[in-house]
């Protein structure tokens, strides 16, 4: 079987009602990245931080995947599909993809603060995280998420599975933020590379094929006119 490797951004999960981060309206638009998303928030308001995430993890109960991600899901009929998503959302999982790389950490796992950094999944019936509530040897839990300035623990990982890939296809992604932006760089010279999305992306390298609609329309057109 034929591997396709998919990177997908915040514009995958926009169909389901989830509003991307650039975009105007979008999440950086309400929000200060200085504010709660970074590890200097965290030091100078917790609670501030904390609640933002808890937000996030209320709204994800409220929406469904889309299309597009049904579509990922089916397309593991015909082939080895890897996803390596930058989205902190479960649509994913929820739409029966098997493999998930989550470059930016998940909004449904929060982490100790203390030296072992253990992980622990939240569930629906308790998403929420509060200054206080600890892990088991008595250190703050914070959310599992990569803030900016942090280093990106699985991108050696993600770069790997680049490497293999007979297909790229890019989805939903402004390939503003890096390291993600860059492994576009790790594919082989010569495969295929698709990238779907409804606003122009510049700055593209060569030889991409891209196809300028919403998640949902564009792997539509994908799967029935190329794959
Ligand atoms: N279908 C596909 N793409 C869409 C759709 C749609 N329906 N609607 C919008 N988009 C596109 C936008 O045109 C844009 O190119 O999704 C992209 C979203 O870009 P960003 O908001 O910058 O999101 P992303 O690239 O995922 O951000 C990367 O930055 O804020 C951090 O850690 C956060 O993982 C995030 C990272």
């Amino acid at each position: 079987m034929k591997k396709i490797v998919v990177l997908t951004g915040a514009g995958m999960s926009a169909e389901s009602g989830i509003s991307t981060f650039r975009d105007s309206g979008g999440l950086w638009e309400k929000y200060k990245i200085d504010d709660v998303a970074t590890p200097q928030a965290w030091r100078k308001n917790p609670a501030l931080v904390l609640d933002f995430y808890n937000q996030r993890r209320k709204q994800l109960f409220e929406v469904e995947p889309n299309m597009g991600h049904r579509a990922l899901a089916e397309l593991e009929k015909k082939y080895e599909v890897q996803i390596i998503t930058q989205n902190v959302d479960n649509l994913h999982e929820r739409a029966g993809s098997s493999n998930i790389l989550h470059l930016h950490g998940e909004l449904m796992k929060v982490r100790s603060t203390g030296p072992g950094e253990e992980v622990y999944n939240l569930t629906p019936d308790n998403y929420e995280t509060h200054l206080g509530d600890k892990c088991p040897k008595g250190f703050q839990l914070r959310p599992h998420i990569v803030w900016f300035g942090e280093a990106v623990p699985e991108i050696e990982k993600a770069e790997h599975l680049t490497t293999q890939a007979d297909i790229l296809v890019i989805i939903g992604t402004s390939l503003q933020v890096y390291p993600a932006a860059g492994l576009i760089h790790n594919a082989k010279p010569g495969i295929p590379v698709f990238l779907i999305d409804p606003h122009e992306i510049t700055h593209l390298p060569d030889g991409i094929t891209v196809i300028q609609k919403g998640a949902s329309e564009g792997l539509k057109e994908l799967t029935e006119k190329y794959l």
